[in-house]
């Protein structure tokens, strides 16, 4: 008889997740604790988690002091990383000629220069083989997105996926794999900027005719952490109700 098939036996285990208090970091916290892990549960705004195996942090993903004091408290904590869960991110919005300086740095540095800082100071952590890296990517960074949310966020997106690729080959050595999500239209507060008239034509575009859930990227994620992926690195996970089809 075979056993239960389990997405992911996180028991022993350590994840650290940016952007926990957002719509799909708060749901990878759930999903790594419902798993067995501990976590390492960073927002800029306090999270709100009073479980015993959570270690709450202030962190801005874009100051390299405060990543580095985050990975040090991890490491106090708990010894290492075998999972780290780059969740935090942020839209633009609006056309290329409209669009300040100031906005472009601000969006790339938060999803894309934060990935590599984040990976830069957890990796002596995270140096063993079953050590398991996802960024977070977007379809945006597939089809190139549209000025609601501006081009340094289809920008940042894309560039994404290739630290992805780079990542992967260089620490495959080390046995960590480095693999990257890219939803479609999610249901969390990163939506709430669309009018109604948006959402109806975002959903119009969508084979499936619906948004992706918070958990349904958490079950992703959970995917990509698991032995399940032990073969899968430098892959980008699509989960776009069928946007994306062609790459
Ligand atoms: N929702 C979608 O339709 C969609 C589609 C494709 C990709 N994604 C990606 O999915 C990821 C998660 O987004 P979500 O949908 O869960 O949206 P969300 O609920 O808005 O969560 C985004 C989180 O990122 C945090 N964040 C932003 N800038 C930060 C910074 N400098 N330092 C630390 N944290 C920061 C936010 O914290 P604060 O609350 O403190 O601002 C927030 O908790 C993002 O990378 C996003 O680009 C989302």
């Amino acid at each position: 008889m075979t056993s239960k098939p389990t997405l992911l036996d996180a028991a022993g285990k350590v994840a650290f997740v940016t952007g926990a208090q957002g719509g799909i970091g708060k749901a990878c916290v759930d999903m790594f604790l419902t798993a067995g892990a501990s976590v390492v549960a960073t927002g800029r705004r306090a999270v709100a988690n009073d479980d015993a195996r959570v270690l709450k942090l202030s962190l801005d993903v874009t100051d390299e002091t405060q990543v580095a004091d985050a990975v040090a408290k991890a490491k106090d904590r708990f010894g290492a990383i075998d999972y780290l869960v780059h969740m935090a991110g942020m839209v633009g919005k609006g056309r290329i000629d409209e669009m300040p300086l100031t906005d472009w740095h601000t969006v790339v540095n938060t999803n894309l220069t934060s990935a590599f800082l984040l990976m830069k100071h957890a990796y002596p952590l995270l140096r063993k083989p079953g050590g398991s890296v996802v960024l977070c990517g977007s379809s945006n960074g597939a089809n190139g997105g549209s000025y609601l949310s501006g081009a340094a966020y289809a920008s940042s997106k894309a560039a994404l996926v290739n630290l992805t690729r780079y990542a992967a080959k260089e620490w495959a050595p080390d046995g960590i794999r480095v693999n990257i999500l890219s939803p479609g239209p999610v249901d969390t507060p990163m939506l709430d900027r669309l009018s109604d008239a948006q959402h109806d034509g975002l959903k119009a575009q969508l084979p499936l005719g619906r948004y992706a859930t918070a958990d349904e990227c958490a079950g992703g994620v959970m995917f990509l952490c698991s032995v399940h992926a032990a073969s899968m690195t430098g892959t980008n996970m699509n989960i776009s109700s069928g946007l994306v089809l062609d790459r």
